[in-house]
């Protein structure tokens, strides 16, 4: 995902429970958001343990409908999907995936691409190393035939460690992993993914898209209270490993959302007045203050077109889940 911290938890920089040893870059980054007159916290400090553990609950709430569109898309609309990538079955091909999960929506695409003769290699490249062994036993039981290669590290590291071979590419970049990104963000994402695909490779690109409020607040802020758990687990990991002590009962989780501007965000507003002291550092909050935690962009035609000018990158084509809610869009490095 692009959004992900590039230290997992299993990285030696990472302070394991009386390790002694801290991840600077993850303290810095909290200090820095904590000081802003609207605090902040990045989201891509989400996913330790119990985070992944989170999203994944998160997944299958019955108001996160966006797993299961573009599980739509790739499990019902599979020969349309690889319609509208419109690969050439003479050449042999790299398929790149970003931040595969636990591949099961990639698995269908992969299945029905063997089954119509298209010659690939599934290079899936994550920071996890157990995600990646998952997904590669996975594999080997449900698609015993294809060529998996799996790339555990930075996506943009790895991706250089492929750019000389000279097999045309097509990078999956799913579940709108994008949508944590700034615009700004997501153009220097795309910029730099651009820097390392040749004339004619392509991204399927996965996002979710701009519609009504009714239908995207509750994904955000859903009935169970999961959301909530998934953005206070965050205070508790600062507390564990940066040496915090927010208390979470003190916070209180809000999403908003406005179709007019296709932005969710996710906040953390304070109930009281308290100061919370991390790493020795004193921070005040006011009652009803709030922690910005996360954006949640959703995307239109328009929306992307703006993100990709100036990337060398172009909207080739799209396709969009039965109820219309998630594209999968197609762009070419030209
Ligand atoms: C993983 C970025 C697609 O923003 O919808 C889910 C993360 N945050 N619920 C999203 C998330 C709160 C998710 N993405």
């Amino acid at each position: 995902m692009p959004q992900k911290e590039t230290h997992a938890a299993e990285d030696s920089n990472d302070l394991k429970p009386g390790s002694g040893i801290l991840n600077k870059a993850f303290l810095s980054d909290v200090l820095e958001g904590l000081h802003h007159p609207q605090k902040t916290l990045p989201s891509k400090y989400f996913y330790d343990d119990k985070g992944s553990e989170l999203f994944r609950s998160i997944m299958a709430l019955p108001e996160y409908y966006l797993t299961r569109a573009e599980m739509d898309i790739f499990r019902n609309k599979t020969t349309e999907l690889i319609a509208t990538l419109s690969l050439d079955k003479s050449k042999d091909y790299n398929l790149v995936e970003l931040g595969p999960g636990d591949g099961t929506k990639t698995e269908h695409l992969l299945k029905e691409l063997l089954a119509q003769g298209y010659t690939y290699d599934y290079l899936p490249i994550d920071i996890s190393q157990h995600a990646l062994n998952g997904l590669v036993n996975m594999l080997a039981e449900t698609v015993p035939a294809l060529t998996v290669k799996p790339l555990q590290g930075d996506y943009f590291i790895k991706l250089g460690t492929i750019r000389s071979d000279q097999r045309p590419k097509v990078v999956l970049v799913l579940g709108s992993n994008i949508g944590n990104l700034s615009d700004q963000e997501a153009a220097a994402f795309i910029d730099q993914l651009s820097a390392n695909l040749n004339p004619g490779d392509k991204i399927l690109l996965g996002v979710d898209l701009v519609k009504p409020q009714a239908i995207v607040l509750p994904a955000y802020s859903d009935a169970q209270g999961v959301t909530a758990a998934f953005n206070l687990n965050l205070l508790d990991r600062i507390n564990r490993e940066l040496g915090g002590n927010f208390d979470r009962s003190q916070f209180e989780h809000l999403a908003t959302y406005e179709e007019s501007e296709g932005v969710a965000r996710s906040y953390l507003v304070s109930k009281t007045e308290q100061t919370v002291t991390i790493y020795g550092q004193a921070f005040h909050f006011d009652a009803g203050e709030s922690i910005h935690m996360e954006i949640s962009r959703k995307y239109n035609d328009t929306v992307i077109n703006e993100i990709l000018s100036n990337t060398g990158i172009h909207i080739q084509s799209r396709i969009m889940d039965s109820r219309q809610f998630f594209a999968d869009y197609v762009l070419v490095r030209s």
